[in-house]
């Protein structure tokens, strides 16, 4: 069979341009959106009197059984048929002869295409959501358990006071929330139909472009024809809220890895998540949190690469909107497969508490709570600050933690000091007594990690 839009040519496309043009090696993703899409067309073509019930069924017949011929794999794509709509239409005529030419009446593949997006893009989007909210759970789940565990908190990387363990995973429950929020609003944006644009400004046939929408329940439809073939806002929405959301990942799996190393020895991820080397026998590499880091630059670049295609384009349908496919089933399949990973690689991590413990014991993290304790006794804070800094600095060159200090060194620094001191410079008292809305003290973390179970059920 020639081209679908043969009559006007009198030449055969090149063979180099008919390889490079045609989108049929990725857009064969979108053969069960192509066909729900086409479905709902042809029945409202039928309700409004444009084809006749017999013909509709016979579409609707013949979609099904190329479907299912699709599914079984017994159907070969044609690079001759360009992209996914070419060669599904020139299946269903291949299968139900000349009246298969009837659906395209009143369509074009420009809001096709567009329709089929918006719809691979709401189901996954809705996926990720839910995946998202896995991997929350297992975060709440690690958190729950270790609301008493201590491990030193940084800035700039240099231990700066305790919190506890469980605060810190909550961190990252927190922004995974904006993260559901985000791709949530995005959704508002992406589940709005274009189906009956036609190329770009509408069709002669009176068709009925509500009656789609509900059948394939958008919330509603585009106002303007003209924006409704040419938009792409919701990708780059959803590429964007994808370039965040790999950004908080690739934080958590920096940490996953320092936290595995001999260095910090925090945590160990469990063997199962983890692979081997070649040469050094004793390795353990924490090979998924590293990949999870880098692939946060194939979504970055994915929203760059879309951002560049559409700044330039007049309206309305241009062909380089084709390139906005790839890079958003990239983003697609890299964040399902990752959160994947992701979630049980969280529930089955080991916290050594031991080991956070001792990083707690042996560092300057408690000389914030000196200070304050001198000024509670009525010193003013720049004051306490720097005495705390002279004794921090006499610790250090005696090889001595806050704790071992002498009541006699104390007080040689500052004459306010007595005995409960040390009871002040205990790690979970430290903890403790940041009892303020939002901060790591014990009670504090209790009544997060009740929002965040909330926050969880809300969904
Ligand atoms: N394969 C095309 C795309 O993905 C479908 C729309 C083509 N429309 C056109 N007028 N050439 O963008």
């Amino acid at each position: 069979m020639g081209k679908l839009w043969g009559g006007r040519f009198t030449k055969a496309t090149n063979k180099l341009v008919e390889e490079e043009t045609a989108s049929i090696s990725f857009d064969q993703k979108l053969a069960a959106e192509d066909i729900k899409g086409s479905r709902a067309h042809v029945t409202m073509l039928a309700t409004q009197g444009i084809v006749t019930e017999d013909e509709r069924d016979q579409i609707l017949d013949g979609l099904s059984r190329v479907e299912e011929k699709l599914k079984q794999g017994a159907l070969t794509y044609s690079v001759a048929n360009e992209d996914i709509h070419m060669n599904i239409e020139a299946f269903l005529i291949e299968e139900i002869g000349p009246v298969g030419g009837k659906l395209h009446t009143g369509r074009s593949r420009n809001d096709q295409v567009a329709t089929d997006m918006h719809l691979y893009l709401r189901e996954h989007t809705k996926q990720i959501i839910t995946a998202v909210g896995e991997v929350q759970r297992a975060l709440l789940q690690q958190a729950e358990k270790h609301v008493h565990t201590l491990i030193p908190g940084y800035t700039h990387l240099q231990r700066a006071q305790p919190v506890s363990f469980a605060h810190h995973l909550l961190a990252y429950f927190w922004m995974l929330d904006r993260d559901k929020q985000r791709f949530q609003d995005g959704l508002k944006r992406t589940n709005i139909s274009p189906l009956g644009a036609g190329a770009l400004a509408g069709t002669t046939f009176p068709i009925d472009r509500h009656q789609t929408a509900r059948e394939l329940e958008f919330d509603g439809v585009y106002a303007n024809s003209m924006d409704a073939v040419s938009d792409r806002d919701f990708i780059l929405e959803f590429l964007s809220a994808a370039s965040i959301f790999m950004m908080h990942l690739s934080r958590m799996s920096e940490e996953l890895v320092l936290w595995s190393s001999e260095e910090f020895s925090f945590i160990e991820l469990d063997d199962s998540f983890c692979t081997g080397s070649s040469i050094m026998p004793q390795k353990k590499n924490p090979d998924v949190p590293e990949l999870l880091r880098a692939k946060t630059g194939r979504v970055y670049g994915n929203l760059h690469g879309l951002l560049t295609v559409l700044k330039g384009l007049p309206l309305a349908y241009n062909k380089d909107m084709q390139e906005d496919k790839e890079g958003m089933f990239d983003t697609v399949e890299t964040l399902e497969a990752s959160l994947a990973m992701l979630a049980p690689m969280i529930e089955t991590m080991q916290v050594k508490e031991q080991s956070m413990r001792e990083a707690v014991n042996q560092d300057f993290s408690n000389a914030t709570d000196i200070a304050d304790y001198l000024v509670t006794k009525g010193t003013p804070f720049r004051e306490a600050h720097e005495v705390i800094g002279s004794i921090v600095l006499y610790a250090i060159e005696k090889k001595k933690f806050l704790l071992d200090l002498t009541m006699e060194e104390y007080t040689s620094f500052h004459p306010l000091f007595e005995e409960d001191i040390y009871q002040v410079l205990k790690p979970e008292q430290v903890v403790r007594n940041r009892n303020s809305y939002g901060g790591t003290g014990q009670e504090q973390v209790a009544s997060q990690l009740k929002e965040a179970a909330s926050a969880l059920m809300k969904e």
